[in-house]
């Protein structure tokens, strides 16, 4: 008999890419294959994001377009999963009441039980409000075999006033770490060379765990550095940081773990005081870029990407001044830049001074040309170097798509798997990847090189990661 197929949709940040792969492991686990095509699909999954306003239109957009698929297949299932599945729960319903499942944030783990359910039972809504089970628990199916996405903690206890995260995530729950090293271990056994780990606010991670035997709480340099031990892992990532919670202590455990990249993840926000008060962000400009400052004093060829809003309610030009004017001081290798948007039950969406449309496209145009140029120049900064790269996939005219451990992509001309190392001589930048040929000596990956070897634009994995 003919397997049955599913074809899943992941919008938003890395969280969603690893929920996905929970997503994908427990449809393969109950006898499903993937496809790509709507109309071979019996389940249908959108894995949503309610991070800015478009993603509603998005979603909606797209199940309209499945309506009549479902109308010549009843037996086809639609399924919404994620952080609008959590937020607006039944009203999706309401609005698509062709949709069969409806699972929150908290509630994947029994998505294969409401599936079956919905079979008997009609349409089922599950999104109760505390996880239970980490999705990391679950049965994976990665896209790639050599890189995993390694959940440490879910949730937000930070109020930051643009934001819809604490809302559709809960509160900050950190695993145990005796549980994220039993993961990464098994990882390693099974091939994988390279884990981002992944927490809204990684530095406070363990706040709420004790280590067991202690009072103490487990720290995230503690996991950093138990991390880096696991044998057969070659690089570590993680994201993301706050600037209010960061301590010496994650520098110095980045500094010494020779298997962590050089390369950190730092929101800004807003080069503004006056705004980042505003947005309930507790660290301030200048403290921003000492944190900066010593980052890079420890681990001197790091490359730094941040996110940064435009726009946010009530921000002067001169607010917005300021957040170029940091923007130049701190050299970004990356900037994920965001029109500011209104989130219905976030306290910002509240705010007198909500910015008419044209003004924010013009300050966000002039911040994205700045970026660009100071990206590019940073870029030129590495022609000529050597670097690690690690293949990932298919580049430009058949070469291949890679990338340093500054998390900067790489072409390369040939054939080569994902997975593979290869030693790089960087010829060519571009604001977002660099032309890289083969070293002298071919493929390999010389490990003695790792902690120096590497440059730095990143460019996202996949769009907006969720800080
Ligand atoms: N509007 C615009 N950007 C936002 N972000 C979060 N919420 C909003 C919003 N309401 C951005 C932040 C965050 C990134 C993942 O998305 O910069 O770090
Ligand atoms: Fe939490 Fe990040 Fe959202 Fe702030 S921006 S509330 S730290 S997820």
């Amino acid at each position: 008999m003919r397997q049955p197929r599913y074809l899943l949709r992941t919008f938003g940040c890395q969280m969603n890419e690893h929920d996905s792969e929970r997503i994908a492991g427990l449809l393969t686990a109950d006898g499903y294959v993937a496809t790509r095509e709507a109309a071979d699909a019996s389940v249908v999954v959108f894995n949503t994001c309610a991070i800015r306003e478009n993603a509603d239109n998005r979603l909606y957009g797209n199940l309209g377009h499945l309506r009549p698929l479902k109308q010549a297949n009843p037996r086809m299932r639609i399924v919404v999963a994620g952080c609008l599945a959590q937020k607006d729960g039944g009203t999706i319903r309401e609005r698509a009441p062709w949709v069969d499942v409806v699972v929150g944030t908290h509630a994947l783990p029994g998505l294969l039980d409401l599936l079956h359910r919905a079979e008997t039972e009609g349409p089922q809504l599950d999104v109760r409000e505390q996880t239970e089970i980490f999705p990391s628990a679950l049965p994976a199916l990665r896209e790639v075999a050599h890189h995993a996405w390694v959940s440490i903690a879910v949730g937000c206890d930070n109020a930051c006033t643009f934001c819809i995260v604490p809302l559709v995530r809960g509160p900050q729950l950190s695993r145990p770490i005796g549980d994220v090293l039993a993961e990464v271990h098994g990882l390693a056994r099974r091939g994988v060379v390279e884990i981002t780990l992944l927490g809204q606010n990684v530095n406070t991670y363990g706040r709420d765990l004790t280590v067991p035997g202690s009072a103490r709480r487990p720290l995230f340099a503690d996991l950093l550095r138990a991390v880096n031990r696991v044998e057969g892992l070659r690089r570590i990532r993680f994201t993301s940081p706050h600037p209010h919670d960061f301590t010496p202590d994650v520098i110095d455990a980045m500094a010494e773990s020779d298997k962590v990249c050089e390369h950190i993840h730092f929101p800004l926000q807003s080069g503004s005081d006056r705004v980042l008060r505003a947005m309930r962000r507790s660290y301030r400009r200048e403290r921003y870029l000492d944190w900066l400052e010593r980052i890079r004093a420890a681990i001197p060829d790091i490359a730094v990407s941040t996110d940064i809003i435009v726009g946010f309610p009530g921000e002067t030009q001169e607010d917005f001044e300021d957040t170029l004017d940091v923007v130049r001081r701190a050299r970004f290798d990356q900037a994920y830049t965001f029109q500011y948007s209104p989130r219905p039950g976030t306290r910002a969406a509240e705010m007198d001074g909500q910015l008419d449309k044209h003004e924010v496209q013009e300050r966000f145009d002039r911040l994205v040309a700045l970026q660009e140029a100071i990206a590019l120049e940073q870029m030129r900064e590495q022609v000529g170097s050597s670097a690690e790269v690690l293949i990932e996939g298919l580049g430009r005219k058949g070469g291949a798509r890679g990338r340093t451990r500054g998390n900067r992509v790489v072409h390369v001309g040939g054939e080569h798997a994902p997975g593979t190392f290869l030693d790089v001589r960087i010829v060519g930048a571009h604001p977002h990847h660099l032309d890289g040929e083969l070293a002298a000596g071919g493929p390999g990956g010389s490990r003695s090189e790792r902690k120096r070897a590497s440059v730095s634009p990143p460019e996202p994995r996949e769009p907006a990661p969720i800080r």
